[in-house]
C-alpha cells in the first residue's frame, strides 16, 4: 500500500516551514493530500504543494512527526499512500485565493493553474510568509503585525478587495477561524467558495470517523468542500474532535484549536 520515495531537495520556505521535493508516479489534483509515514515515528496527512514531475510537500514543524520530517535531508526516504480526498474544482470567472500560514501550501498548485485571479498570502509576520516569490503577479501580502504588506487579518484585506472587484469564486485554506470568516463573507455576498478543511486524521480513507465535521468525513468527502456544504457547516470554527475522538468546543480545544486562531 505504501510507496517509498526519496527526497531530492529540501527548501527553507519560512520560519519552521520547509518544502520536501520528491519524484512519484501518482497524479494528484490541487487540494488532495497524502498520508506520510515515517517509520517508528508517526503517520500524518499532508497536502501536495507542488505538482509536476518533481512534487513537493510544504511542512510546518508542529509536533513529533513534522519535527522528525524537518530533520530529513536529500537522499532520505518517505513512505506515502495517496493521493486522497476531493481537490479543488476550477470555476469560471475571476478568483480570489486566500491562504493563511501553511494553508497557502494547499492552494499554491491551484493558484498556478488559475487564469484570472488575485492571491492573498497571509501570516502572523513576514518571517512566516511562504512562497513569497512563487507568484509573479496579482499577489497581496497580509501580516498581523504589518511587517509585510497589509497590516491586519487576511479576511479584512479580502473584504476590501471584494468590495472593489467582481470575484466569482473564493478559494481558501488556513487557520479555521479565517476559513469560517471567509465562508460567512461569501454567504453574505453570494459568492461561490471552496475551502480545504483540516481535521485530525487517522486512516485517511473514510474508515475511522476521526475526521468528521457535521456528518462529513474530511478525508473522503473533502478536504475541499464547496459552498453548498460550507454554508450549512455549523461546527466549522466551533467544534473539533480531539485525538481521542471526543467532540470538543473551541474553548476546550487546546490542541487543534490553538492552531486555528
Ligand atoms: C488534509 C490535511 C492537509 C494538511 N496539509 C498540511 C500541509 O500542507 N502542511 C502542513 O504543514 N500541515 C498540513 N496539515 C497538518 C498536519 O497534518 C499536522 O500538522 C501534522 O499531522 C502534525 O503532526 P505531528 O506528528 O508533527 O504533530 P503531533 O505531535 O501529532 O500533534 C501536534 C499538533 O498537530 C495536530 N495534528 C496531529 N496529527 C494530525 C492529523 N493527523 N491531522 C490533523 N491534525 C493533526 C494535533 O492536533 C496537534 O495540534 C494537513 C492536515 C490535513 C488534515
Ligand atoms: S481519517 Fe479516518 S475517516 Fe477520515
Amino acid at each position: 500500500m505504501y510507496r517509498v520515495v526519496e527526497i531530492e531537495e529540501v527548501r527553507d520556505e519560512a520560519k519552521d516551514v520547509k518544502t520536501f521535493f520528491f519524484r512519484d508516479t501518482s497524479n494528484p489534483q490541487p487540494g488532495q493530500f497524502y498520508m506520510i509515514w515515517i517509520p517508528q515515528v508517526d503517520e500524518f496527512p499532508m497536502s501536495i504543494s507542488y505538482i509536476g514531475e518533481l512534487k513537493g510537500f510544504t511542512v510546518k514543524k508542529i509536533g513529533k512527526g513534522t519535527t522528525k520530517m524537518h530533520s530529513l535531508q536529500k537522499g532520505d526516504k518517505l513512505w506515502l499512500r495517496g493521493p486522497y480526498g476531493k481537490g479543488f474544482k476550477i470555476e469560471e470567472g475571476k478568483a480570489l485565493v486566500v491562504g493563511g500560514g501553511t494553508g497557502m501550501a494547499t492552494l499554491a498548485p491551484l493558484a498556478e493553474m488559475l487564469g484570472n485571479k488575485d492571491i492573498i498570502i497571509a501570516a502572523k509576520s513576514e518571517d512566516e510568509i511562504i512562497f513569497r516569490n512563487r507568484f509573479k503577479e496579482n499577489v497581496f501580502f497580509a501580516t498581523d503585525d504589518g511587517s509585510l504588506g497589509f497590516k491586519g487579518f487576511a479576511t479584512k484585506l479580502a473584504e476590501r478587495m471584494i468590495e472593489e472587484d467582481d470575484y466569482k469564486i473564493i478559494y481558501t485554506c488556513g487557520p479555521e477561524m479565517m476559513i469560517r470568516k471567509m465562508v460567512d463573507i461569501a454567504k453574505e455576498r453570494k459568492i461561490k467558495i471552496q475551502a480545504s478543511l483540516e481535521r485530525y486524521m487517522k486512516c485517511g480513507i473514510g474508515i475511522c470517523d476521526s475526521c468528521t465535521i457535521n456528518g462529513y468525513r474530511v478525508c473522503v468527502d473533502g478536504p475541499v468542500f464547496s459552498e453548498e456544504i460550507l454554508f450549512s457547516m455549523d461546527d466549522l470554527g466551533r467544534r473539533w474532535r480531539a485525538k481521542s475522538g471526543k467532540s470538543i468546543s473551541k474553548e476546550e480545544n487546546h490542541d487543534i484549536g490553538e492552531k486555528s486562531q
